[in-house]
C-alpha cells in the first residue's frame, strides 16, 4: 500500500451578514472556485440547508441562534481539526457568539484558522433586494425578531474581510476572498 502524503491547513471562512447581504451567493462560489482549482475536500455549511438537518426545529430566538451558530461551530473546528477547509452562511448576529467559535476554531487550527467574512450590505440595501421577500412581511410585522429589522445584528469589528456586496460585483467579492487565502498561505498559485 502507498499512501502519499498530502498536506493542507484547514481554515474556516466565517460569512456573516444580514438575510440577503449575498452570504450563499459569495460563499458558495467561492466554494465553487476553490474545488475547480483543486481543493477538492472544502465543504460549505450554508444557513438555510444547516437549519433543515443539523439544527432542524431552531427558532430565530437569541438562545436558538446562539445554538445554531455553536453547533455550526462546533462543526467547523471538527473539520479544521483535521484540516478540512470549511466554510459557513449565517446571519449570526451576535458578536460574542462569533468570538466563542473563533475561539473554538483557533483552539484546534492555531491562530489564523478562524477568517471573518463581514458580508455587509444595509438594511435598506436588503429589503430592496428582498429576494425571499421576508423584509416585506417583517416590516409589516409579519415575521416577529426579524435581523436588521425588529431584531440586532451586531457587526464585526474587525473581521478578515469585508465585503461590500452593493458596490462590488460577486467577482470582486470572490476575488477578494480568494486573494486572501492565498496571501495567507492557505492557497497558493492565484494568477491576476
Ligand atoms: S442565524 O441568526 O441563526 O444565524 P440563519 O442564517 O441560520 O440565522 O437563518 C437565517 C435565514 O432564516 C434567513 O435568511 C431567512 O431566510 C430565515 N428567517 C426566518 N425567520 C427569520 C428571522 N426572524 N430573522 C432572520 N432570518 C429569518
Amino acid at each position: 500500500m502507498k499512501l502519499s502524503p498530502f498536506f493542507q491547513k484547514g481554515f474556516c471562512l466565517w460569512f456573516t451578514g444580514l438575510s440577503g447581504a449575498g452570504k450563499s451567493t459569495v460563499s458558495s462560489a467561492v466554494h465553487h472556485t476553490l474545488r475547480e482549482h483543486g481543493i477538492a475536500n472544502v465543504e460549505l455549511l450554508d444557513g438555510d440547508e444547516v437549519r433543515t438537518h443539523l439544527t432542524h426545529g431552531l427558532g430565530f430566538s437569541r438562545a436558538d441562534r446562539d445554538t445554531n451558530v455553536l453547533r455550526i461551530g462546533w462543526v467547523c473546528q471538527l473539520l479544521v481539526k483535521h484540516s478540512v477547509p470549511v466554510m459557513t452562511a449565517a446571519i449570526s448576529p451576535y458578536r460574542e457568539t462569533r468570538n466563542e467559535v473563533r475561539t473554538m476554531v483557533e483552539r484546534v487550527g492555531g491562530k489564523g484558522a478562524f477568517i471573518e467574512v463581514f458580508v455587509n450590505a444595509s438594511v435598506e440595501e436588503c429589503a430592496r433586494r428582498d429576494v425571499k421577500g421576508l423584509y416585506a412581511k417583517a416590516m409589516a410585522g409579519e415575521i416577529p425578531q426579524f435581523t436588521g429589522v425588529s431584531d440586532p445584528y451586531e457587526p464585526p469589528e474587525q473581521a478578515e474581510i469585508e465585503l461590500n456586496t452593493a458596490s462590488e460585483s460577486e467577482e470582486e467579492s470572490v476575488v477578494k476572498v480568494v486573494r486572501y487565502l492565498d496571501e495567507h498561505a492557505y492557497i497558493s498559485g492565484v494568477e491576476d
